[in-house]
C-alpha cells in the first residue's frame, strides 16, 4: 500500500514485515550512533490539526533516525485559522517539495479524504475517533516484545471504546495476528457494531482481567463526547478503574498497557501505571523504530 491510512488496509504479513523491519530499527536505536541514511532523499511533513506529544515527537525522530529532512505544522499557528482549507495547505505544502505527509486530523477519514486529492503518501497519525495504526503496531509489537508472540493471547482493551481510534486499530491488528480480544466497559462506550469485529464483550472489569493476558486501559476521550456521558468520570473511576488491590487480587500476573495520555486516578492509579506490570513505557519506546519501520516501507513503495 502507498500509504498507512488504517489497520484495515494491512494484512498479517504486511504486519509482520513492520515488525520485523522494526526489529531491525530497533537494533539501530540501541547503538551509540542512532542514524541511519535510509530516507535521506525524502522530505516529511508533520502536520497536525490536534494536539499530541508521544505520536508528533516519535514520528519526528523516526524521521531524524532515518535521516529525513522534515518540516512541522500546528494547525494553531497555521493560515488555517484564517481560514485556508485542509487540501490548499496540504497542496502548498507539497509545492515546497515534500514527498510525505503524515496528518493527526479530529476528523474520522480525514486521511482517507487527503489521499484521494493530492500527490503525496500519507501516513495517519490518528483521525477522529477512527484509527491510529501506528498506535495498534506499537502496542502489539510491546505484546510481542513482552510475550514472545501475539498470535492466541488474550487482551482485553478496557474503557471508551465508542471514541476510541485506539481501540479500533488495536481490535483490527490483534485479529489479524491471531489474538483473542475482548472490549471491557459501561455500555454506553461500547459501539453497538462491535460484535461484527468478532470481539468479546465484558461488563465487569474484574472477570475480564482474570480472563486475559493483557489488559490495555484507555482514556475517556472527553474531547469527542457532544453529550454527557453515563456514568460520570467517578462512576466510571469506581466502575472500571484499576488499581494496585484489584491487579493483586488477580489469578495471574497480567501486562498492564495503556496509549497516553494517562489520566492519572480516573482509569488507572499511579501504582499500577508505574508498576513492574506495566509496559507503558516500553510503548512508548517501541513508537519510534515502529514508526521507522512504517516510513521506510512506504518510502520503499513510491515510485
Ligand atoms: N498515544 C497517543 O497518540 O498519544 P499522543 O496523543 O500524545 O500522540
Amino acid at each position: 500500500t502507498r500509504h498507512l491510512l488504517g489497520i484495515k488496509d494491512l494484512n498479517a504479513a504486511d504486519i509482520q514485515l513492520i515488525f520485523e523491519t522494526a526489529d531491525n530499527f530497533k537494533t539501530v536505536l540501541n547503538r551509540p550512533i542512532k542514524k541511519v541514511p535510509s530516507l535521506r532523499d525524502v522530505t516529511i511533513a508533520n502536520i497536525f490539526f490536534e494536539n499530541s506529544t508521544r505520536t508528533r515527537l516519535s514520528f519526528e525522530l523516526a524521521e531524524r533516525r532515518l535521516s529525513a529532512d522534515t518540516i512541522n505544522f500546528a494547525a494553531s499557528s497555521s493560515s488555517v485559522s484564517k481560514g485556508e482549507t485542509l487540501i490548499d495547505t496540504v497542496n502548498n505544502i507539497l509545492a515546497m517539495k515534500v514527498d510525505m505527509v503524515v496528518m493527526r486530523h479530529p476528523y474520522a477519514g480525514a486521511g482517507i479524504f487527503l489521499s484521494k486529492h493530492v500527490k503525496a503518501q500519507i501516513v495517519n497519525a490518528g483521525d477522529g475517533a477512527h484509527e491510529h495504526p501506528t498506535q495498534a503496531l506499537l502496542d502489539a509489537f510491546s505484546i510481542r516484545e513482552k510475550l514472545g508472540d501475539v498470535a492466541g493471547k488474550k487482551v482485553v482493551i478496557v474503557g471508551d471504546i465508542l471514541h476510541s481510534r485506539v481501540a479500533l486499530s488495536n481490535i483490527l491488528c490483534l485479529k489479524q495476528l491471531g489474538a483473542e480480544v475482548m472490549v471491557c466497559g459501561p455500555t454506553t462506550l461500547i459501539p453497538k457494531y462491535i460484535g461484527s469485529l468478532g470481539v468479546k464483550v465484558e461488563h465487569n472489569l474484574v472477570k475480564a482481567l482474570n480472563w486475559c493476558d493483557v489488559a490495555n486501559m484507555l482514556r475517556i476521550q472527553l474531547e469527542r463526547q457532544d453529550i454527557k456521558y453515563f456514568p460520570s468520570l467517578r462512576e466510571y473511576t469506581m466502575l472500571y478503574g484499576l488499581n494496585k488491590q484489584i491487579l493483586d487480587s488477580l489469578d495471574k500476573e497480567i501486562i498492564v498497557m495503556h496509549p497516553g495520555p494517562i489520566n492519572r486516578g480516573v482509569e488507572i492509579t499511579s501504582d499500577v501505571a508505574d508498576s513492574k506490570q506495566s509496559i507503558i513505557l516500553d510503548q512508548v519506546e517501541n513508537g519510534v523504530a515502529i514508526r521507522m519501520a512504517a516510513l521506510f516501507l512506504l518510502a520503499g513503495q513510491n515510485p
